[in-house]
């Protein structure tokens, strides 16, 4: 028999032997927009997936096939946890039977808005208590660059093992786009690095059986970067298109048909749209992850800096929009009925994360106006200084101002130019109908 039968495997051809057997027990850390069709896409590949979060309401849903996210129908979680494909605990003791696991837990700003790396940290607490070799760890929360190998790394390499040889960590963007009808996890190309060139390796492989097309790149910071990249071209775009509004504004021209005719340019040219202000939890925040990261390095990220200040003012431009139009029909914002139509932060989803309608509503009422809403998506809104129950869209009749906020597809755009008195539109929702009664941004 050849020598090379006697060798012992090293740990990354066993791992890579169990990922393309798909016998690699997989870990996804939290449950929420990003993790849950994360563990779902593992899950139908045929792995044997387990859910860990804090939550144990989400674990309990999850074990009941009952969704919460979205893009994923019960529908499709359901077989898979009653044939044993993905289970859900809130127990980190399994760690010690997984093969990888991929961090999915949320990155928000603090007050000051520097990081709020707790829940990265803390979950890397959790997991190091049950690290073995063998295991592949992918941090997919979106961060500032250096968070894997600075922070993760050396939490991790506590255990005495080697990154690269005895066990293998990856950084790897999520760029999930919830509600979107034509990406969804499969379909978006994976960027992803290692620490080393045989962690990006193990996580190109790892990836590849479940995702329809994998990038590789060179370490971790680049991966960090790519997120960073994207998301701040987006803010500073739509700050732009922003901008373009109160420029346009001023100068009485109808910013959608500039933009629109714009992109008639086939070349060199991408459209981006004002709105009332930014939301979710990525496009507002992600960038001051990376100007936080470029302020230790001496570079203030000046783009970022003037694009968040314009974005911010956006729920304001709004409330004087109300304001002037209410003006001309003699009706001041104080003691005005005024109904906000769409509340959620983008078009027909449910997530309230970083709405700008909290801020325009905040805004109105603090104004004096008396408000409701319609959201087929939000049925209450519980924050401090606003709570309020949906109400269906015919409340607009009775409303001395109707706001368009979130142009949610499932509202009746006709019957609400038929029936209100007054409306302001944000999103250009109305586009094409000509009315005395409607301003837009
Ligand atoms: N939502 C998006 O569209 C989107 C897109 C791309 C990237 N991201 C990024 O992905 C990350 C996750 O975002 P999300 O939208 O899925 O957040 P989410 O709030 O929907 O889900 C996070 C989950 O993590 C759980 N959790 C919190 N701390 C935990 C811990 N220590 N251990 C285990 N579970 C824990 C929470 O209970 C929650 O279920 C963030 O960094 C975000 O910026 C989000």
């Amino acid at each position: 028999m050849p020598e090379t039968q006697f060798m012992p495997q090293t740990q990354s051809q066993t791992l890579a032997e169990k990922i393309r057997s798909r016998n690699a027990r997989v870990g996804i850390v939290g449950l929420g927009y990003v993790g849950l069709p994360l563990a779902v896409e593992f899950a139908k590949a045929g792995f044997t997936v387990t859910g860990i979060d804090v939550s144990a309401e989400k674990v309990r849903r999850v074990n009941a096939g009952d969704s919460y996210v979205g893009d994923i129908p019960s529908a499709i979680l359901a077989p898979l946890v009653e044939a044993g494909k993905l289970r859900a605990t809130t127990d980190f003791g399994v760690v010690r039977e997984l093969d990888t696991v991929n961090i999915c837990v949320p990155t928000p700003l603090r007050k000051t808005k520097d990081p709020d790396m707790s829940y990265i940290v803390s979950a890397c607490q959790e997991i190091a208590l049950g690290f073995h070799a063998g295991l592949l760890v992918i941090l997919e929360s979106t961060t500032y660059p250096g968070t894997t190998d600075e922070l993760v790394l050396p939490m991790l390499a506590k255990s005495g093992l080697a990154v690269g040889s005895d066990f293998f960590l990856c950084f790897s963007p999520e760029r999930v786009d919830p509600g979107n009808p034509n990406y969804h996890t499969a379909n978006i190309p994976k960027v992803v690095g290692g620490c080393t060139a045989a962690c990006t390796e193990m996580g190109r492989l790892f990836y590849a059986q479940a995702l329809e097309h994998v990038v590789p790149v060179n370490g971790t910071q680049v991966a960090e970067m790519v997120k960073l990249l994207e998301n701040t071209f987006r803010m500073i775009n739509i700050g732009l298109a922003n901008e373009m509004a109160l420029m346009c504004d001023r100068m009485r021209i109808n910013v959608w048909e500039v933009i629109d005719a714009a992109a008639t340019k086939p070349f060199g040219f991408m459209p981006f749209y004002p709105g009332p202000g930014l939301g979710g939890h990525c496009i507002p925040i992600d960038p001051f992850y990376l100007s936080w990261k470029t302020r230790q390095a001496g570079i203030e990220a000046r783009f970022i800096e003037l694009a968040g200040f314009i974005n911010g003012q956006m729920p304001q431009f709004v409330v004087d929009k109300v304001q002037s139009a209410l003006n001309e029909a003699a009706k001041p914002v104080k003691g005005s009925r005024i109904h906000v139509m769409g509340v959620a932060y983008k078009r027909d989803i449910e997530d309230m994360r970083e709405s700008p309608a909290l801020d325009v509503m905040l805004l109105l009422q603090r104004r004096g106006a008396i408000l409701t809403y319609s959201d087929p998506y939000v049925p209450k809104i519980r924050v401090d200084g606003l709570d309020l129950t949906a109400c269906p869209q015919e409340a607009a009749a009775a409303a001395d101002c109707t706001v368009i906020v979130t142009d949610h597809t499932a509202f009746d755009y006709p019957a609400l130019v038929a029936r209100a008195s007054l409306i302001v539109d944000t999103r250009n929702a109305l586009k094409g109908v000509n009315s005395a009664k409607i301003v837009r941004l």
